[in-house]
C-alpha cells in the first residue's frame, strides 16, 4: 500500500483555457491512497524514523491535522502499528472523523476556542503540545515546521519535470504548510531549471504577510506564517478568493470532468488570471492536491454555494470564457 504513493499521473488539460495556447499538465494527487498529496508528506516525516528504528512499536504519533495530512498519517501508523492520536477541532467534517476512525486513529476533538482570540486553532496546538509532553515516546511530526515535510516533494517535482522531459516553464502549486511549495521549488534551483514558480494562496491566509480573514474553503492558506516558508521559494503570489476558488473548481468540472478539491480550483483560478502574461509554447504545471469528495457539501452542494454567493451558477455555466472582471462583478 505505502509503494503506491507518489507517481501520480500528470494529465494534460486541453480545454481550460479557450483557444491554442500553452500547454498546461496537471499532477493529479488525489491518486495517493489516502486520496492526496498529504500522504507524501507522512510518510516523508514517519518512514524513515519507523525505518532507522527512531520510531517502535511504544511510539505514539500526536499530531494536529483535520484533513488530509491526518489521514496520510494514520494509515502509515495503523500499516506499523503505531498509535496515532489526531487532535481535531468541532469544524473537521464527520467524513474525515469517519475515515480516521476506521483508518485507527484515536480522534480527540477541541470543542473550545482560545478564549482571548476566539479561534480553534491555537487550542489544538496546545493539545498536541500536552500530549507530546506528557505521553512517553510521542512524536510529533510538525508539518509547519518539520523539512522532511519539505524534502519529500522535491521528489514530487522531479516526477513532474522527467514527465514533461525537463522543460516545466510554470509551476503553479498552493500553499498551507508550505511543504509542497518549498520542496518543488528547492528541487528547481538545485537542478538550475528556468521554471518561474507561482505560489497559490488564500484571501484571508497570512502566510505572505496579509491579515487573517475567516475562510471558507480549508486546504491552502494558514492562520499563521509556516516556519518552512522562505523569502525565495516562489517568484510571485496569487491570492484566490472562496468564490474564485468554487467558480474554477465548477468549470473544471464543465471543461475537463476533474471532480477536484478547493485548492485546485484556486490553482486553475490562479492561472486564469496569470495566462494573459504566459507565452503560448510554454508548458505550465499544475498541482491538485486531492479530489472533490471531501467537498461534496460544500464546493459542490448548489445549496451551500447560494447561501454563501447567491445565484452564481452563469459563471460556471456560461459558454464564454470567464474571465478575472466577472468574479469582481459576482462579489
Ligand atoms: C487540499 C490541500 N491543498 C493544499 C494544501 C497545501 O499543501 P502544503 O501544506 O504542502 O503547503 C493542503 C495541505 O494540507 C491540502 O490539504
Amino acid at each position: 500500500m505505502l509503494g503506491a504513493i507518489g507517481d501520480t499521473p500528470l494529465v494534460q488539460l486541453e480545454r481550460l483555457l479557450p483557444g491554442p495556447g500553452p500547454g498546461i499538465y496537471a499532477k493529479m494527487e488525489s491518486f495517493n491512497p489516502g486520496g492526496s498529496i498529504k500522504d507524501r508528506s507522512a510518510a516523508g516525516m514517519l518512514l524513515d524514523r519507523i525505518r532507522s528504528g527512531e520510531l517502535g512499536p511504544r511510539s505514539v504519533v500526536v499530531e494536529s491535522s483535520s484533513g488530509n495530512l491526518a489521514i496520510g498519517l494514520a494509515q502509515i501508523c495503523r500499516y506499523y502499528g503505531l498509535r496515532f492520536i489526531c487532535v481535531v477541532d468541532a469544524r473537521t467534517t464527520q467524513r474525515n472523523r469517519s475515515i480516521l476512525r476506521a483508518l485507527g486513529a484515536e480522534v480527540e476533538i477541541v470543542e473550545q476556542p482560545d478564549p482571548h482570540t476566539g479561534e480553534l486553532l491555537p487550542v489544538r496546538l496546545a493539545r498536541v503540545r500536552e500530549l507530546a509532553a506528557s505521553i512517553p515516546y510521542a512524536y510529533w511530526p510538525n508539518q509547519y515546521a518539520n523539512p522532511l515535510n519539505s524534502r519529500v516533494h522535491e521528489h514530487t517535482m522531479r516526477e513532474i519535470v522527467e514527465a514533461l522531459d525537463g522543460r516545466v516553464d510554470y509551476l503553479f502549486a498552493a500553499v498551507s504548510s508550505c511543504g509542497t511549495l518549498r520542496g518543488c521549488s528547492d528541487y528547481i534551483r538545485r537542478s538550475g531549471l528556468n521554471t518561474r514558480i507561482v505560489a497559490v494562496d488564500a484571501v484571508g491566509s497570512a502566510i505572505f504577510g496579509n491579515p487573517v480573514m475567516p475562510r471558507l474553503i480549508p486546504g491552502h492558506g494558514a492562520a499563521v506564517r509556516p516556519e518552512l516558508a522562505t523569502a525565495t521559494m516562489a517568484d510571485e503570489v496569487v491570492h484566490i478568493s472562496d468564490l474564485e476558488c468554487v467558480v474554477s473548481c465548477r468549470r473544471l468540472i464543465q471543461r475537463e470532468s476533474v471532480l477536484a478539491g478547493g485548492s485546485s480550483g484556486a490553482v486553475v483560478a490562479a492561472l486564469e488570471q496569470y495566462a494573459p502574461r504566459i507565452p503560448a509554447d510554454a508548458n505550465v504545471a499544475l498541482i491538485f492536491p486531492d479530489s472533490g469528495t471531501g467537498y461534496l457539501d460544500t464546493i459542490y452542494s448548489d445549496e451551500w454555494v447560494t447561501s454563501h454567493f447567491g445565484e452564481i451558477s452563469h459563471l460556471w455555466n456560461s459558454k464564454e470564457p470567464i474571465t478575472f472582471p466577472a468574479y469582481q462583478e459576482a462579489l
